[in-house]
């Protein structure tokens, strides 16, 4: 085992050009953890926010600092009592770069055993590098604050979600359930969300929302699944059926415009901030692999990238209508 990995790391918050490549001292599994040897890393809207510092209300930063939630790889140690996984698994995990330990930008990450999930022999490492935050992301906002189920009707606003996701995978969930489906997307991602599963393909760009979701929903849907925040979306209390749902996933945008809380009370809709939760996303991330091989989930098309080429897919993530999930190739010889 080398003692020094290859990692892309920032030294303080800044643009793209902050991200480094560099050595630093591979870190040693404690207990209930594994050391994984990462072969990709999926790039989230999360990494930029992170390199910019906006994630330091949840973590203190220690620099150099290692990005990165998500990942997929091969373990090569288990630190003590790591039951259940073994050297030579094929895994993916979710970081707990969220708790402020070093992320996936690296050749090794170690991570708690409760959070690694074994690959089946039909997942390669780079679809599954793309899985963690945006699929648990949208786990969360269709079933724990979404209560999505059978025969109810969901806008997904922010469907095309391919930079990160949330949006493509939340429609495929939706559609597991026995749900209906309208997507919100720009004009080049109408084909896409239908592929995916959505009834309803709203240009966000072109005229009312709410009254095109009305005339396919009359009351209301069940539920709105809110993956662009920022205001975007300005009159949805009243697209929502009397007495339902919005789910909010936080963007972490300092000066986010709320959904109007006012009109949201009046007719006794909920807003439920939504968010990827660390202490649940091993079992859900268990549900998601078991989609996949069932045949009823798949990734956005993947672009890859070599791990040095960090700071580029962070300029296409951060651009906000990437189509094509950005993955590192971390290990390998061209990384
Ligand atoms: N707090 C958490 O735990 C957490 C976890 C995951 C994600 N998030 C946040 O959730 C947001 C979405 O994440 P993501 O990974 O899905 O991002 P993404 O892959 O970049 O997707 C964003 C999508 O939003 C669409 N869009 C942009 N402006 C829009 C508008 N005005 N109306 C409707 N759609 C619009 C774009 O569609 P077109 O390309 O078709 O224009 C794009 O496909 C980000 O802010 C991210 O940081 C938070």
């Amino acid at each position: 085992m080398p003692r020094l990995m290859r990692a892309m790391v920032i030294d303080r918050f800044g643009g793209p050009e902050v991200l480094r490549l560099a050595e630093v001292p591979v870190p040693e599994p404690g207990p209930g953890e594994v050391l994984i040897r990462v072969s990709h890393a999926g790039v989230n809207p999360a990494d930029w926010k992170c390199r910019e510092g906006w994630l330091a209300p949840f973590f203190e930063y220690r620099f150099p600092f290692v990005l990165g939630f998500d990942l997929a790889g091969v373990v090569v140690k288990a630190g003590e009592g790591s039951t259940g996984v073994a050297p030579g698994d094929r895994v993916l995990a979710y970081s707990k770069q969220g708790q402020g330990e070093w992320g996936s930008y690296a050749e090794y990450v170690r991570a708690s055993v409760d959070g690694v999930v074994h690959l089946p022999p039909d997942l390669g490492e780079a679809e599954a590098a793309a899985i963690p935050t945006a699929g648990i992301t949208a786990w969360e906002g269709v079933f724990e604050a979404g209560r999505l189920g059978a025969g109810q009707k969901v806008l997904v606003h922010g469907g095309a979600g391919g930079a990160g996701g949330v949006g493509s995978y939340a429609i495929q969930l939706a559609r597991h359930a026995g749900a209906e489906v309208a997507a919100t997307c720009g004009p080049a991602n109408q084909d896409y969300v239908r592929d995916l599963g959505a009834a309803l393909a709203i240009d966000y760009r072109d005229g009312d929302i709410g009254a095109k979701l009305a005339q396919w929903a009359p009351q209301g849907v069940d539920l709105i699944l809110d993956a662009v925040g920022c205001g975007s979306l300005p009159r949805a209390p009243e697209m929502v059926r009397r007495g339902d749902i919005i789910a909010a996933i936080a963007t972490l945008v300092a000066d986010e415009a709320p959904h109007d809380a006012a009109s949201a009370a009046q007719r006794d809709v909920h807003i439920v901030p939504t968010m990827g939760n660390y202490a649940r996303s091993g079992a859900q991330l268990r549900q998601l692999v078991a989609l996949f091989g069932k045949g009823g989930l798949r990734s956005p098309p993947l672009s890859i990238l070599p791990l040095r080429e960090a700071a580029e897919a962070h300029r296409r993530v951060q651009s906000g209508h990437v189509r094509g999930k950005i993955v590192l190739r971390v290990s390998g010889a061209e990384a």
